[in-house]
């Protein structure tokens, strides 16, 4: 008998927890858009995940830790109070040249004759990333110059992210290497949520008359509220009442646009759009809408606009696209057309 007593006992503690559990739930569900809501930081937080340094232990002063022994470390000040880290990749063929050099020498070695890839990395971690320093490698191994930097927030830059923010970062960098780089060409590479500091900057720089070479867009977005609506972190809220009003108004009411497919317009350089089937991250079908956009832009009509795929059986995801064989020969005809021009 008094076994059966426990045995009920026990069974109606399990469904009472169960049930506060169930209610924890749901209550943590239906509380967290209105705390999005009302703190617009955790969404720009999630945008812009600077804070995530992961992998941790990298000291980025050290490169050469990360396997490559012909990049200098270095510091840029685009504004008062901001301070930005960067690596400067030089071509493979000179890494031995490099060894025991200092500052001066590699910016000297901007003005012979390769061109410059200015790199814009996307959200979360660091100049040093493994799926960035593998790029820089093929990168490098081709010929270029890589100029990679941390906008200010991220890795040992000094500042606080904002869009504008990481858009005049870039342009800092870019007006850096032009200083140096003699008649190279300089190309401009965006990933990810750097797709969008890099159509920004290329908008400002096409606004001045002073376009790069050529654009290059690593699994872009179109903009944005698309992507945010699109990612991961929103599936389970994709059909919350008011998501938009909850998620996305707060990204803008923060000034957050990174607004690729309205800079598209604005924009006259050749421009290259690469993207994964399999991306989880920023889905296919936004970055074949960008080139939808762009491919008949006016401001685009006299340049090359091309968009490769690259087949899901493949397995790039997000951030492996580095791993094509093909990518070399994508970009060298890609590039070396718009460097006959
Ligand atoms: C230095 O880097 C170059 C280019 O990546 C590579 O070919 C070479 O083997 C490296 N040398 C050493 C000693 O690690």
């Amino acid at each position: 008998m008094r076994g059966y007593c426990s045995r009920i006992g026990r069974r109606y503690g399990f469904w009472s927890r169960l049930r506060m559990f169930l209610l924890f739930i749901v209550g943590l569900y239906i509380a967290i858009p209105f705390l999005v809501k009302i703190c617009p930081a955790i969404q720009t937080q999630l945008v812009f995940l600077n804070l995530v340094r992961f992998p941790y232990f990298i000291d980025l002063k050290r490169p050469e830790d990360q396997g490559l022994n012909h990049t200098c470390n270095f510091y840029l000040q685009p504004e008062e109070d901001v301070s930005i880290g960067v690596w400067h990749t030089i071509p493979a063929v000179l890494w031995k040249e490099a060894q025991g050099k200092h500052l001066e020498w590699y910016e000297e070695v901007l003005s012979t004759n390769y061109p410059v890839i200015l790199y814009l990395h996307g959200n979360a971690g660091t100049r040093g990333g493994d799926h960035r320093v593998q790029l820089y490698k093929v990168l490098s191994s081709m010929g270029y110059h890589v100029i990679s930097f941390d906008y200010r927030g991220w890795g040992d830059s000094v500042g606080s992210p904002s869009e504008s923010g990481m858009t005049y970062d870039a342009l800092h960098a870019f007006d850096w290497i032009k200083a140096r780089s003699g008649d190279n060409p300089v190309y401009i590479w965006g990933h990810s949520l750097g797709t969008g500091v890099a159509t920004n900057l290329v908008r400002r720089l096409c606004e001045r008359e002073t376009p790069p070479g050529a654009l290059i867009l690593e699994s872009p977005f179109t903009n944005i509220r698309e992507e945010a609506k699109s990612h991961p972190f929103s599936v389970i809220y994709r059909y919350f009442p008011g998501f938009d009003w909850f998620f996305l108004d707060p990204i803008t009411a923060s000034g957050i646009k990174f607004a690729n497919d309205d800079n598209v317009k604005y924009i006259s350089c050749p421009l290259l759009i690469l993207h994964a089937e399999d991306d989880p991250v920023i889905p296919f079908h936004l970055g074949k809408k960008l080139y939808n956009i762009a491919a008949p832009a006016r401001s685009l009509r006299d340049f090359k606009v091309q968009f490769i795929p690259f087949h899901k059986d493949l397995g790039y995801r997000h951030k492996y696209i580095y791993r094509s064989p093909e990518l070399r020969q994508i970009l060298r005809d890609f590039l070396g057309n718009t460097e006959q021009q």
